[in-house]
């Protein structure tokens, strides 16, 4: 990548969510001069709409052998990270520990469960199967109608809001630049340098990565053939209150649905999981199906204010897997495509892409994760 010292940054980051700012912070600590530029506001999109769920066991499926793989390596990379953030941001990001449940509230759940605890038990992940009596000692909330379920102790969490205003943070003391609200970008290379019209301010950068979500302007204008790859996948929300009625500490899932309590007393429960483009509104069908799910395993959330209903958009690649590292384009790179995972992927995979950009270090991840297998059809992983 280049480093002319006649441009003001190094790199230009292209979108302010948990995959922007965790890149621009990983470059700032390697000393490279960094600019983020969000189209409306730090931490919008998906980041906000996210539960904050860092749950790489929990969710392990026998088709991603990979995003269980990068998802393990991304939860240990974590406590480091967020001490780290913390000191930096001088501030609490809501990392908790508890630990994960997820539960059958009637027998057909419990078939369904018993599957992934045995795909688990093939991983030899550390899990371990409660009857519904052992999880009512741990979260006496739960339904008597709960027939058992699985224990990770190490499937984690983090308030993901709080997580981009720290960033955003960070980025700043380590020397960096973050603009809001700059509206669409047409980056455009000129003489070896990339320009973008920002708000009114004109940047300068040696370097640009894009790190858009689901949709992924700059990079469907200046790279189709990989963007192409890229879509949206809808999911609706609620946030729920437990400041008077306190209900869970655990992250609680079942197969329908996650309630995941935060330490501002706020419960999120998610979420849908729709192919329908840039539909942003909420629906009647889907909200009623997630209060429903969470009704069915703590039947007291009946009684919790509603704070906020919402929609956020995955964004999805044709293989599930993101999209990190150079691209043909000379100066131009991607972090971005982190599907259902971005709050628990993008810090490690920022750390290794700071690494491999600024220092050249390889990495298995880099190779696998990387935007030119959509040129390559026939390339092996
Ligand atoms: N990772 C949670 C979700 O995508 O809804």
């Amino acid at each position: 990548m280049l480093s002319p010292q006649s441009t003001p940054y190094d790199w230009c980051i292209v979108g302010g969510g948990i995959a922007g700012l965790t890149a621009a912070r990983a470059l700032a600590q390697h000393g490279q001069r960094v600019v983020v530029i969000e189209q409306s506001v730090i931490g919008h999109g998906a980041t906000a709409a996210a539960g904050g769920m860092l749950a790489p066991l929990v969710e392990a499926r026998s088709a991603e052998p990979h995003t269980v793989q990068f998802g393990m390596e991304a939860l240990r990379f974590y406590p480091e990270f967020v001490a780290q953030l913390q000191a930096e941001a001088e501030m609490n990001v809501g990392y908790r520990t508890e630990g994960t449940l997820v539960v059958a509230p009637d027998r057909d759940q419990a078939e369904q469960l018993r599957h992934l605890f045995a795909e688990q038990q093939r991983l030899q992940l550390p899990v371990e199967w409660l009857s519904g009596y052992e999880l009512r000692q741990i979260e006496p909330y739960l339904s008597p109608t709960v027939v058992g379920g699985i224990r990770s102790q190490q499937d984690h969490q983090v308030d993901n809001r709080l997580l981009a205003v720290a960033l955003a943070r960070a980025v700043v003391r380590l020397g960096g630049k973050v603009i809001e609200n700059v509206g669409e970008l047409y980056p455009e290379r000129v003489g070896g340098t990339w320009q973008a019209e920002a708000n009114g301010v004109s940047i300068k950068a040696a370097n640009i990565l894009l790190a858009e979500g689901a949709a992924a302007t700059a990079l469907r204008r200046m790279l189709p053939d990989i963007a192409k790859h890229l879509r949206p996948v809808k999911g609706q929300f609620l946030r729920l209150d437990q400041r008077e009625l306190h209900l869970i500490d655990h992250v609680v899932r079942t197969t329908e649905v996650y309630l995941v309590p935060k330490n501002n007393g706020q419960i999120v429960v998610g979420a849908s999981a729709e192919d329908r483009g840039f539909d942003n509104r909420n629906t009647v069908g889907e909200i009623f199906e997630l209060l429903r799910a969470a009704w069915e395993c703590i039947p007291a959330v009946r009684e919790l204010p509603i704070l906020e209903t919402g929609v956020g958009f995955r964004p999805a690649t044709s293989d599930h897997l993101p999209l990190l590292g150079r691209t043909q384009i000379e100066g131009l790179a991607v972090a971005a495509g982190y599907y259902r995972h971005g709050i628990l992927f993008a810090p490690y995979a920022a750390h290794l892409l700071a690494d491999h950009l600024v220092q050249q270090a390889s990495n298995q991840w880099i190779h696998t994760f990387s935007p030119e297998r959509f040129h390559e059809p026939n390339r092996q992983r």
